[in-house]
């Protein structure tokens, strides 16, 4: 954010009224003063993302999104604050600063914006290559695997002719150096001369997420090897922060993402109606490609080869992916080998039909597990059990999910269910135990200074009241008056509170409370659904203005009261104490209205 100035993202904002933003890409109605819409940003059948014209801003019901402007392009586009005011003032024709680049910068982006073009230039290449005379084998090859004409051009695939410097002829006479050809990865350069790399193959082009061609793939168009040829890695293609089809998947409006092992499975998914399928470019999976998933969905639904390769790559994937805070799920393709060969063989309800019986990964590595044990030897076989529990008292937190899936496994390898939920929640209980046995924070005995312990963490109750503070005051700003000699923003406990607070009392201060802007400190937190939540809520809507004052007062003096007991806690000076109990005293008699 740090090289925008306030004055320019104002100006991008005010002239980008909320709603026509918004409704350029999502159809609004009218109701009262507000807009209503279906979601962008979660599945839902009726309405409940709201956009207010006289506070600038956003919120959704439904998933708790909501922000200003700038904030919903980022959302909508997946795009970095800058990006988004790139596209913003470009739709209000505002021409934004330049940025100041160093030599070095300079010399990169120029790289690889050249990169990119060239990548472009050379996808069109392979496309009009495609649909030219010496492309018939091409397109006989596409016939071969199904692909229809639109599945062909959405994709953007192509064809490598048997020349092997055609590409470079091409890009040359495009006015591309050797130097920048070199730095593609298209082309060699060797002594003996220059050679594309890719010559003979149908091609597909690879998109980052905000549809630049940044890489190939190409296929042999029938046995040969390698099977697949990719390209290398290069200033614009890093295979690890990647995915095929994501920049069609992001869109989707289903709750997860379809991931498989392979370029022709996502074609194939798509062109089947599953548009939310992606694959990783040929590499392993990585701790980079879970979080790039994650900003996307919350679930995964493993789709790899029903062979021992695919098997090997979920086991490697899951823990992964979990790391990265999805729910994984493992499609079983039985008896096909890929996603591609069950499609064509029974079609997308029956893909359907094995997505909604897809099993959490626990189960499939537990199945994985089991296979390494002789149930014939009871010894072995307790020790599978024992082993299960563990897993089942590590993985599931949540009691009620715990149990499901326990209940699951003893049906599954034949225990009784009562027996193996003890043994469950005494490892459980173990797991807490030792967890307990960590540094106490309370010192019982006195004997340690108090200000030596770390600070007790706040229990949700208190920044729920944190919360209900900062709504009530953005909704009804005439209050900020009664508690201005109060509260302060170092009175809230939770960090984001107090930049929200901050930001809402300096308003409050100058008597003109704009949300809008307000979001401006947050474009850059993903914390600012919260910001916007609470600064877009209706504070205790259904409740008469008594009601909210008094609620209100309840939550001022517990914050206060908190913050006393905080200082009380970590104050050795006697006559500090004092006052501390006063000022105790004090909140508790508080009268605001
Ligand atoms: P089809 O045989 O065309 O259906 O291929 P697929 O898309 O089903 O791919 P497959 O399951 O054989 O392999 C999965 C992915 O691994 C491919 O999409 C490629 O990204 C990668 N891959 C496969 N073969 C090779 C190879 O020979 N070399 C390299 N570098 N990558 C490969
Ligand atoms: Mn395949």
């Amino acid at each position: 954010m740090a090289f925008y100035s306030e004055d320019i993202i104002e100006e991008v904002r005010q002239r980008n009224p909320v709603v026509d933003v918004i409704g350029s890409y999502i159809h609004l109605q009218k109701k009262g003063g507000n807009y209503f819409g279906i979601c962008p940003f979660h599945n839902e059948k009726s309405p409940s993302f709201s956009v207010s014209p006289s506070r600038q801003a956003y919120h959704c019901f439904g998933c708790g999104k909501g922000g200003n402007v700038i904030t919903f392009v980022m959302d909508y586009e997946n795009c970095s604050f800058p990006e988004a005011m790139d596209i913003l003032a470009k739709r209000a024709g505002i021409d934004l600063p330049k940025q100041e680049y160093t030599p070095q910068q300079k010399k990169d982006a120029d790289l690889r914006t050249t990169l990119l073009s060239m990548h472009k230039d050379a996808a069109l290449f392979y496309v009009h290559e495609l649909r030219s005379e010496g492309g018939k084998i091409g397109r006989a090859y596409f016939n071969r695997r199904e692909l229809t004409e639109e599945t062909i051009r959405s994709f953007g695939l192509g064809y490598a002719s048997q020349h092997n410097d055609a590409l470079y002829r091409y890009l040359k006479e495009k006015g591309y150096t050797d130097e920048q050809l070199k730095e593609s990865g298209l082309v060699t350069l060797k002594e003996t001369g220059v050679y594309d790399k890719f010559w003979n193959r149908v091609m597909f082009p690879i998109m980052d997420v905000n549809n630049h061609v940044i890489g190939f793939g190409g296929r042999v168009m029938g046995d040969g090897e390698p099977k697949y040829l990719n390209s290398p890695e290069t200033k614009i293609f890093e295979k690890s922060r990647n995915m095929y089809g994501l920049n069609v998947a992001r869109r989707t409006k289903e709750s997860y993402i379809l991931v498989c092992e392979g370029y022709m499975d996502v074609i194939s998914m798509h062109q089947a109606g599953f548009t939310n399928a992606v694959a990783s470019l040929g590499t392993a999976f990585t701790e980079q490609h879970g979080t790039l998933l994650r900003r996307y969905t919350e679930e995964v639904i493993l789709c790899y080869d029903n062979d021992g390769a695919g098997r090997k790559a979920i086991l490697r994937a899951a823990p992964i992916l979990k790391g990265a805070g999805l729910h994984v799920k493992v499609l079983n393709l039985m008896p096909y080998k890929d996603p591609d060969e069950f499609m064509k063989n029974l079609g997308p309800d029956a893909f359907r039909e094995r997505i909604r019986d897809a099993v959490n990964v626990f189960l499939f590595e537990t199945a994985c597990m089991r296979e390494e044990y002789d149930f014939k030897d009871p010894a072995e076989k307790a020790a599978f059990f024992n082993k299960a529990a563990n897993r089942l008292a590590k993985e599931f937190t949540d009691p009620i999910e715990r149990n499901a899936y326990t209940e699951a496994v003893a049906k599954q390898y034949g225990i009784e269910f009562d027996i193996l939920k003890r043994q469950v929640s005494q490892i459980g209980n173990q797991i807490g135990l030792t967890k307990r046995e960590e540094p106490e924070p309370q010192a019982e005995s006195g004997l340690q200074p108090a200000s030596a312990l770390p600070r007790k963490k706040k229990e949700s109750g208190n920044v729920a009241a944190e919360k209900m503070v900062l709504t009530y005051l953005s909704d009804a700003p005439q209050v900020y008056a009664a508690v201005e000699k109060w509260l302060k923003p170092s009175d809230f406990s939770d960090e984001l509170m107090q930049e929200t607070a901050s930001a809402l009392f300096e308003q409050l201060k100058t008597g003109k409370v704009d949300i809008s802007k307000m979001m401006d400190r947050f474009l850059e937190n993903d914390r600012h659904d919260e910001v916007s939540a609470i600064l877009n809520s209706r504070f205790m809507a259904d409740a008469d203005d008594a009601e909210r004052r008094g609620a209100f007062s309840d939550a001022v003096r517990r914050i206060l009261l908190e913050n006393c007991s905080r200082a009380a806690e970590s104050c050795e000076d006697p006559m500090l104490a004092m006052e501390l109990l006063k000022k105790k005293q004090d909140i508790q008699n508080l009268k605001l209205f």
